[in-house]
């Protein structure tokens, strides 16, 4: 992998599609953050801040936002024209709450948080063990991939249960996701763009038909709480409702799995003595954190920069872009004593891996959950659980994970 990096001009050149860069970006990481937190990336084409306490403040400053057509026609951001074999990933992408800013962010925000608050998700706890330790009972005796079998049925079954879509859709959904998620990649094609869009019209036709099976009759879903929403005049129209579907149904499981996929994957690699923390609820918890701060699996959301600006000594222009590079944060050592460390009981392992600010993860409770279940009863019931063979890490970098993880129980 070559990193290089010009002081003066604080430019780095790194190629984000070396396997040897996203296999491992973290040697990558700490090279650029013992020089500086902020470079400008010449492959992204856009300045970049790695240090925690800039990403962690600029994800919660209102110069920079995910949305830039609210104060900026395509003209003079000299946009193209819309791609007609996008219209539909951009349909769906347009109501998404992910991707707007107040008002309409601070409206379909509000109406999703209330599925997510503590009570709500804390109920989800038994179902969760429930179905991890089905997943344990249904183990092979020889060597299999725990992310198969184990760290992608939790999310997407539990995610697909709170919206009402039937566990027969799992692979379904699974397979629309991916397709879509392809869009956020470095290096996007033709072909990425045609099967997200293809993916894009399938699944909002689906939901359409599911909205109106609910509407004959409603469950205690999150999907009939969102009609009931909409037909009560909560001013959520259609296309937000079916854009906040496929949202949540998304983002409920891709970062998920990945995250307990990564923390398994480092809890095995560095030996971590598992037998005393699956009985101490707190631990599990430092745990978890300590994994999301030590391998996160998301690495980099961008802001538009919302008018002419300075910041960090650099001059920004209205609708260019930044990257906040989450996957660093954790590895700054101006927070962290011994960042390449994976310690459970470190006392505050801070990240920013569900990020900060107004667009913060609505679904961190339930991740945290799930991650702490899953790990609980997976080291519980399997104590003996060792690697087998090296994992195989994903073609990607956003989205850090593995393709495949070979476990024996
Ligand atoms: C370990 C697992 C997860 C990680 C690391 C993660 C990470 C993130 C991050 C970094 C953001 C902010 C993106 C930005 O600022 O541009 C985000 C937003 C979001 N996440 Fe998660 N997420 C996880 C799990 C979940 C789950 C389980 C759900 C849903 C059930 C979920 C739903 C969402 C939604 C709806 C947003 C958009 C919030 C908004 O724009 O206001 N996430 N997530």
């Amino acid at each position: 992998m070559s990193v290089r990096f010009d002081p003066v001009t604080r430019r780095l050149s790194l190629d984000p599609r070396d396997p040897a860069f996203y296999h491992d970006p973290y040697a990558a990481y700490a090279a650029v953050l013992s020089h500086t937190p902020v470079a400008y990336w010449e492959e992204l084409g856009c300045w970049c801040f790695f240090g925690f306490e800039e990403v962690n403040r600029l994800l919660r400053d209102r110069r920079f936002g995910r949305e830039i057509l609210h104060v900026a026609t395509r003209e003079e951001l000299g946009w193209p024209a819309p791609l007609p074999h996008t219209r539909h990933f951009d349909e769906v992408d347009a109501h998404s709450l992910l991707e707007r800013e107040p008002p309409v962010h601070t409206r379909l925000r509000a109406l999703v948080s209330r599925a997510f608050v503590s009570r709500r998700v804390e109920a989800l706890r038994p179902i969760i063990e429930e179905l991890a330790n089905d997943l344990v009972d249904a183990f092979p005796k020889e060597p299999f991939d725990l992310i198969t079998r184990y760290a992608t049925p939790i999310p997407v079954r539990i995610i697909a249960r709170m919206l009402g879509v039937p566990y027969e859709m799992a692979p379904q959904l699974l397979a629309w996701s991916h397709d879509m998620v392809a869009m956020y990649g470095v290096g996007r094609t033709y072909e990425v763009e045609t099967r997200a869009d293809q993916a894009a019209a399938e699944f909002a036709a689906y939901i359409r038909r599911l909205v109106d099976e609910r509407r004959a009759s409603p469950g205690d879903d999150l999907l009939s709480v969102l009609i009931a929403a909409e037909e009560e005049g909560e001013t959520l129209s259609e296309a937000e409702l079916v854009s906040t579907a496929i949202l949540l149904l998304n983002a409920g499981h891709e970062a998920t799995v990945h995250a307990l996929g990564n923390a398994v994957h480092a809890v095995l690699r560095h030996g971590v003595p598992m037998d005393r923390i699956v009985h101490d609820d707190a631990a599990m918890s430092r745990l978890v954190e300590e994994s999301l701060r030590f391998v996160p699996p998301l690495h980099l959301f961008k802001r538009y920069v919302l008018a002419d600006t300075d910041e960090s000594g650099i001059a920004l222009a209205k609708g260019e872009q930044i990257a906040l590079v989450l996957g660093a944060t954790g590895r700054d050592t101006r927070i962290h004593d011994a960042p390449d460390a994976l310690l459970p009981e470190r006392a505050q392992p801070l990240h920013t891996s569900f990020g900060a600010g107004i667009h913060f993860c609505v679904g961190a409770p339930l991740a945290r959950l799930e991650l702490q279940c899953a790990l609980r009863v997976l080291f519980r019931r399997c104590p003996e659980l060792i690697l087998t063979g090296t994992p195989h890490p994903k073609d990607s970098w956003h989205f850090h994970g593995l393709d495949a993880l070979f476990v024996k129980a």
